[in-house]
């Protein structure tokens, strides 16, 4: 994670890189940091957000056309002062940030050490920089050369950017597995993590790749790989409005971006989902149907709020298409010598498309020979470029650490990829698929009716905004948004929730309940409705306090809950996407009751780009 920006040109470079900084906030917020050169290299730190860098560098001198900027989310050495970026070498003549993780910083550090060098922070990215020095000392190499040689011996994932105050025209950046992108302007270059600092100044970018360094001066960009070969800049326009990552007069985003969800859903099913023709096109999957419809079995891969998705989406594709799908934690599949086979096809699941663990994930399954299908909401982000074909969400930029509307634009989506191979396997009888297209065409306004009951969700939220543990049960389709609706609860709320399918939950947290316990269903109307009201009746006979999402008009459970939030019909397969509204909405008024800062939770970011 961490964002980084970095600008050259005629500008001021304070102004950009700190409105830049802001709006890569979502990647980190553990202490933000900015260096100036203008003559001489000024060097402004400090720990927690941006704000406390602006705050901190009043009255300073801010002038330099050329900089580099920092918001960091901590990997070595906890968030403070002196262990935010950028940091600077023993000489004090470069300047650095980073963001990624050096893993055999130990060794490279007691190499330094010995030869004299001495660290004012716990960071991997001060030991790299003075590494990088170090090789330009003995060496008596330029700085690009220093560079080339460094990362040579550097294992672990980077983008970096470097500032030196003997070449104050040169910013010089290099990439391996952290996300960098680069504006192009009229006699100036940006540099960001992500495309959202960039797009207020110019739509065309280059999107560098792993193994490639860069040298920017204000009019001229050399890319070239870690052989000393130059590359083609391959310049691409961007397809962004600055008002898609503004809070367009919302609190917050996360409630922004819940309040979306019937647009980013009507985006994601629009062009693709044709209900009078009974038709789904997607070019990615049309493309590559043959190889899709005759997989033998489908790994889905994916973490967090992406994972949650792939569960849905493997109960989705096991019922319609009759394919044996596996789901599996990025981290966990990269590193078990999982077995790939002919004929398997990869799913990855990514809202970003640059995690880490997604990544490698689907680059060792790659080098095994599977088949990668990207579902991905960053355009041009690494995932997406990885994949062979994909299917990109439309849910617009997430800016609100915990994802909402890009899950449900997952949801739609993956929905869709199922019913077309279902079409394609002859698994669906006609019947069935047309009345899903139907119900999937009908899921924004669905969603609609579930946004305009948001009051009613505040007040349920302010009665239990003093609990202190939450369970989230469902069973079937339900189960998967049970986890997503007690993880959203656990990352803006700090109240530690647990998901569990209902029957399951006789098997040890029924152990928890009590009367102060809320124990959240989602009890949709469905092929199991009868059992999940058995476990609810379970729960009130140990007097736990139960809300329950329910379908419109269900009386019976509406009778045994405490609470309710209804959502309109919607047959079990597309459900999900309209149950995990309330949910959202549930965790984000009890995290505003709480007085946290919803759209950037404590320790958390939204790009993982370490693993
Ligand atoms: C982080 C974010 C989550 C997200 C997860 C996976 O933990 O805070 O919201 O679900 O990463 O991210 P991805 O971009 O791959 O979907």
């Amino acid at each position: 994670m961490c964002g980084i920006v970095a600008y050259i040109g005629h500008r001021q470079a304070y102004p950009v890189i700190v409105k830049g900084l802001k709006r890569l906030e979502y990647r980190g917020y553990d202490s933000a940091g900015i260096a100036l050169l203008d003559g001489s290299l000024k060097l402004y730190k400090k720990m927690g957000k941006v704000a406390a860098l602006e705050e901190n560098v009043i009255g300073k001198s801010l002038d330099g056309n050329i900089g580099i900027g920092h918001t960091r989310w901590a990997t070595h050495g906890e968030p403070s002062d002196r262990n935010a970026h950028p940091h600077m070498s023993n000489s004090g003549k470069l300047a650095m940030i980073h963001n990624g993780i050096i893993e055999n910083y130990a060794s490279l550090k007691q190499e330094l050490i010995k030869k004299g060098y001495r660290f004012s922070s716990d960071t991997d990215t001060e030991v790299l920089l003075n590494f990088i020095e170090d090789i330009q000392k003995n060496n008596g190499s330029t700085l690009e050369e220093a560079l080339r040689i460094a990362l040579k011996r550097v294992v672990g994932a980077y983008v970096i950017v470097l500032i030196d105050k003997d070449n104050p025209d040169t910013l010089i950046a290099a990439r391996k597995g952290s996300p960098l992108v680069i504006g192009i302007g009229k006699g100036e270059h940006f540099l960001a993590s992500d495309a959202s600092p960039i797009i207020e100044y110019t739509k065309e970018v280059v999107y560098v790749n792993d193994y490639e360094i860069a040298i920017i001066k204000s009019d001229e960009l050399i890319l070239k790989n870690l052989g000393n070969e130059r590359q083609t800049p391959f310049i691409q326009k961007l397809d962004l409005e600055l008002a898609a990552i503004e809070k367009g007069g919302y609190d917050h985003f996360m409630l922004k971006e819940i309040f979306e969800q019937p647009g980013t859903i009507y985006d994601s099913l629009r062009g693709r989902l044709d209900v009078q023709h009974g038709t789904i096109t997607m070019s990615g999957i049309e493309n590559n149907i043959d190889k899709i419809k005759d997989a033998n079995r489908i790994l889905i891969i994916a973490c967090g709020t992406s994972w949650h998705a792939g569960l849905i989406a493997e109960y989705i594709i096991e019922e319609l298409c009759r394919i044996p799908v596996e789901v599996e934690y990025a981290s966990e599949f990269r590193y078990r010598n999982p077995i790939i086979n002919r004929g398997d096809m990869i799913i990855a699941i990514s809202q970003s498309g640059e995690t880490a663990d997604t990544l490698v994930a689907i680059e060792t399954a790659k080098e095994q020979g599977a088949v990668i299908l990207g579902v991905v909401n960053v355009v041009g982000s690494s995932i997406a470029r990885l994949s062979h074909a994909g299917a990109y969400t439309h849910a617009g930029p997430e800016i609100g650490v915990a994802s909402t509307k890009a899950f449900t634009a997952q949801l739609a989506v993956l929905t869709m990829i199922a019913l077309r191979i279902a079409k394609e396997r002859n698994a669906i009888t006609p019947e069935r698929y047309l009345h899903l297209l139907q119900e999937l065409h009908d899921v924004p306004e669905k969603v609609s009716e579930v946004l305009e009951k948001a009051d009613l969700i505040r007040e349920v939220a302010l009665k239990y905004q003093d609990a202190t543990d939450a369970l989230y049960l469902g069973r079937g389709y339900n189960f998967p948004v049970a986890l997503e609706g007690a993880l959203k609860l656990k990352e803006i709320s700090y109240i530690h929730a647990e998901g569990y399918p209902a029957a399951e939950m006789k098997h040890g947290p029924i152990a928890l309940v009590d009367e102060k316990l809320p124990v959240i269903f989602v009890a949709t109307r469905d092929a199991y409705h009868e059992k999940i009201v058995s476990n609810i009746q379970e729960i009130k006979a140990r007097k736990g306090k139960v809300i329950a999402v329910i379908t419109e008009g269900d009386e019976t459970v509406t009778s045994l809950a405490d609470d309710v939030l209804p959502v309109p019909a919607a047959d079990e397969l597309i459900a999900p996407i309209i149950s995990t509204i309330p949910l959202q909405l549930l965790s984000y008024y009890i995290g505003v009751a709480k007085g946290y800062d919803v759209d950037k939770p404590r320790n958390l970011a939204k790009s993982v780009t370490v693993e």
